[in-house]
């Protein structure tokens, strides 16, 4: 079995982050989104792996290389322009060579990896299998409706009116009968070669589809309290692990990592958190479910609930909570009166103040 791993898109949905990101590489607890998925592939036993590129490709490649890092062998497919999840599989049909595949959506997160749903593929004999969950907002997915034995009755591509709350997850496995249909269906209303068109021409031709209900999935919705929720989730399960130095005027409790060369002094850490390689935290309350890249700085402040990408610093501010700080952000406070905000805000930016 091979996988196909989706990495291409612009993701409009997360600016302002992938103004200077792949979405893929959106970082959870401190680790890029696609590396979850890139993991959960090797630990289900499948180490040939195709990424397919788009125009952020130099960014995938540099930041997965050719895969040694992870136990896999990554063979990189680029897409010219972003026409369809089946268009992918249509320019990878060369790569899978006729294997049945996982295909893998990389700005996807799915809670306890894909090895027991890949094991039972391979005993099966399904053609396809598609994992769907509860969501609150379907029209922002791929739409299944169930009978009332579990079989599909019908897949609809984010459709307007609904017709049940089962999004289809961005995890799927296929047979090589996936093939045919991808060439067989035509583009969308918005032009793309859709892969719930695919599936749902599978069924239509009498293939076996079979669906599996899941728990514990994320995908970039673009809403930061999905984004924290997911990190939150993360950190819940990680192991302490203080590699950095931490003073002992400091106070550290719950699952606390702590990366090498991060230096803590005179601060309250509460986990579960993680602070990222070379990160200052000095006279400073780190709270749960908080995730601090590397190279960052947090100096006589308070924060919780959050996520702040690398070489960012927070000074004198207390207490953030419920935010998103991206990559290279300085947050301060205004010492001089009058008792201003002062903002110097990229585009599509988010700023909520108490006042
Ligand atoms: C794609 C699929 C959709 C699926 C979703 C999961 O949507 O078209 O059916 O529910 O991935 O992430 P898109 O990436 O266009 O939002």
């Amino acid at each position: 079995m091979k996988a196909l791993v989706l990495a291409g898109g612009k993701g409009t949905r997360l600016r302002p982050l992938t103004h200077t990101s792949a979405k893929q590489l959106v970082p959870v607890a401190n680790k890029p989104v696609l590396y979850y998925g890139l993991e959960a592939i090797r630990d289900a036993g499948i180490t040939d792996v195709g990424i397919v590129v788009g125009d952020t490709g130099h960014e995938i490649r540099r930041a997965v290389g050719d895969g040694s890092k992870f136990g896999i062998d990554v063979t990189y497919i680029p897409q010219e322009a972003p026409l369809g999840l089946a268009h992918c599989v249509l320019i990878a049909e060369e790569f899978l060579a006729g294997e049945p595949f996982v295909m893998y959506l990389g700005d996807n997160f799915l809670v306890g990896g894909i090895t027991d749903l890949v094991d039972a593929f391979r005993g099966a004999g399904h053609d396809a299998q598609i994992l769907l969950t509860r969501v609150a907002e379907p029209q922002f997915y791929g739409v299944a409706e169930l009978g009332p034995g579990g079989e599909i009755l019908g897949l609809e591509e984010k459709p307007e009116r609904p017709r049940s709350d089962l999004a289809i997850v961005g995890v799927y496995i296929f047979s090589p009968a996936i093939h045919e249909a991808v060439r067989a269906i035509t583009p969308s209303a918005r032009g793309e070669l859709e892969i719930t068109d695919a599936v749902k021409w599978l069924i239509d031709d009498g293939a076996r589809v079979h669906s599996h209900l899941v728990s514990g999935y994320w995908k970039d919705t673009g809403r930061l309290q999905d984004m924290l929720e997911c990190n939150r989730i993360v950190l819940e399960q990680i192991e302490p692990d203080v590699k950095g130095t931490v003073d002992g005027l400091s106070e550290i409790t719950g699952r606390v990592v702590v990366e090498r060369g991060a230096v803590v002094e005179g601060s309250i850490l509460r986990g579960p958190i993680v602070i990222g390689a070379d990160t200052k935290i000095i006279s400073s309350y780190v709270g749960p479910f908080t995730s601090i890249g590397s190279g960052c700085r947090m100096e006589k402040t308070e924060i919780e609930y959050s996520i702040v990408l690398d070489d960012s610093s927070v000074h004198g501010v207390s207490r953030i909570a419920r935010s998103l700080i991206g990559r290279n952000v300085e947050v301060s406070s205004a010492e001089s009166m009058p008792n201003t905000h002062e903002f110097m805000v990229g585009d599509h930016s988010k700023i909520r103040v108490c006042s």
